[in-house]
């Protein structure tokens, strides 16, 4: 990375500026059950829809798996010593659905209840708010047996569950996310079989859509009802900017379609109470007519407490005859001239943070929103103790700078969360992915945190960024 020196910081006079969030701005870390607890067999918890896919072979890069993971099941005394030294004042965790009921539903196991019990003592203790998804994309195998997201059920299965979940731990918990990005697990587990269950039924894609967004519904109900009154109920969605390919008529239609399957069926549906008309003149052959029930988008349109963005790049959409039913197709090979990209090959490109704050001010009706999941994947080494990871630092720099932008734009923006506390299981990428603050050794399991945890650490501390900080000025 360039250093500059005195005066070229004064002819860049812009990186000495300092951007100050507000002194009472939620700042965390976040993380996910099955990509980083490990113990994926033990005290009594079932088998997830993950631990079947990747046991099955084929799907995740290097055939890994999250049976061992970070083993944050037996180390997360350690892990809550490494929030503590980053300093946040909120954690965002998700609890395994298999963990508490094995098979769904009925039966309740005990320790799994008390593996979060006691973590969320922990995060208390310390003086972290724990923020708590329910679902993380891990469903009970036993549960896809029934038919999984494909049936109506789901949204019975999941509200029984929460409202187990909100009876148990209610009293140490006041923030609740239902989903984590119904968006993508629908698409990417159920139309493109990129993840689990690994299944590609876009017949039935329209009916799963649905009944997320009825799942997300029931569950914000039974969380009001058992979760006790202070609670606080919100999202995290994926809704990525949707760029078109290239100028064509074709593609911006196509890039208009995809922010509907992607982006406006769940916002509307959550945040206005309908689908919009175009994607679901789409979805609707698909199963979703079928699907959708009276009185269904009025529980979905329940008041939320805030809405959670799940945010990381843009997506460019093309137009492609060749693919059946909703021709189009996100263009993974666009590259765009002069702009970096992550391990991920994903885009840098902090204004598309901007864009989606943007769109929740201005159509949306400007709910609270918080920054659930922001982070970058880098091919992050420890070399003499120390992890020089200057790459996330910037991308995390330049994303904060766009999420300040908004609020002084008039965004309610009250929290941020990091991805991730730890180095952890990328789904179908496996482990080769790194998007910790802290880098994880797979081998001894050793967590060393980064150059990006110190920049992070002084962050919350101060509440500001100082421009040019994370470069090496
Ligand atoms: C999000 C997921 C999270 C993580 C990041 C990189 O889509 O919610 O689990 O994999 O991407």
């Amino acid at each position: 990375m360039p250093r500059f020196d005195v005066e070229t910081r004064a002819i860049w006079g812009y990186l000495d500026s300092v951007i100050r969030f507000p002194a009472d701005f939620t700042w965390g870390a976040a993380t996910a059950a099955y990509q980083i607890e490990g113990a994926w067999a033990e005290d009594g918890k079932g088998e997830s829809i993950w631990d079947r896919f990747c046991h099955g072979g084929g799907h995740v890069v290097g055939g890994d798996s999250g049976d061992r993971a970070c083993d944050h099941y037996h180390r997360w005394g350690e892990d809550i010593a490494l929030l503590r030294e980053l300093g946040v004042g909120a954690y965002r965790f998700s609890v395994a659905w298999t963990r508490v009921m094995p098979d769904g539903t009925g039966a309740v196991n005990q320790r799994g209840l008390d593996f979060y019990r006691r973590l969320c003592d922990a995060l208390l203790e310390a003086g972290i708010t724990p923020w708590l998804t329910l679902y993380h994309w891990d469903l009970p195998q036993a549960l896809q047996e029934r038919g999984g997201w494909a049936r109506r059920e789901i949204a019975d299965w999941f509200a029984e569950y929460a409202a187990v979940v909100a009876r148990a731990l209610g009293d140490r918990v006041r923030h609740w996310i239902p989903l984590n990005e119904p968006q993508v697990f629908a698409m990417l587990g159920h139309l493109i079989g990129h993840h689990a269950p690994g299944v590609i039924n876009p017949l039935g894609f329209g009916a799963v859509a649905h009944h997320a967004n009825l799942a997300h519904g029931r569950a914000v109900a039974a969380l009001r009802a058992e979760a006790g009154p202070g609670a606080r109920v919100g999202t995290a969605m994926q809704t990525p900017p949707i760029h078109p390919s290239t100028s064509s008529p074709e593609d911006a239609a196509a890039a208009r379609r995809f922010d509907g399957l992607m982006n406006r069926w769940y916002l509307d549906a959550v945040l206005r109470g309908r689908y919009p008309e175009d994607t679901l003149e789409l979805l609707g052959p698909l199963g979703a007519t079928a699907a959708i029930k009276a009185g269904d988008l009025e529980l979905i349109a329940a008041p939320l407490d805030f809405v959670g963005v799940n945010h990381y790049t843009r997506v460019f959409v093309r137009h492609e005859p060749a693919v059946p039913l909703v021709a189009l197709l996100p263009d993974e090979a666009r590259r765009v001239p002069g702009a970096q990209y992550t391990d991920m090959g994903w885009e840098v490109y902090p204004a598309g943070l901007g864009e989606v704050l943007g769109r929740l001010r201005d159509d949306y009706g400007n709910p609270e929103v918080v920054i659930t999941e922001n982070g970058c994947a880098s091919p992050d080494r420890v070399v003499g103790g120390e992890v020089a990871d200057a790459a996330r630092i910037a991308y995390l720099e330049a994303y904060l700078g766009e999420a300040a932008a908004a609020l002084a734009a008039g965004s309610r923006l009250t929290g941020y969360f990091q991805w991730s506390l730890l180095d952890n299981f990328e789904w179908a990428f496996g482990y080769g992915k790194r998007f910790g603050l802290v880098h994880v050794d797979y081998d001894t399991l050793r967590r060393t945190p980064k150059a990006s945890a110190r920049w992070y650490a002084a962050l919350v501390k101060s509440g500001e960024i100082r421009g040019g900080a994370g470069r090496g000025v």
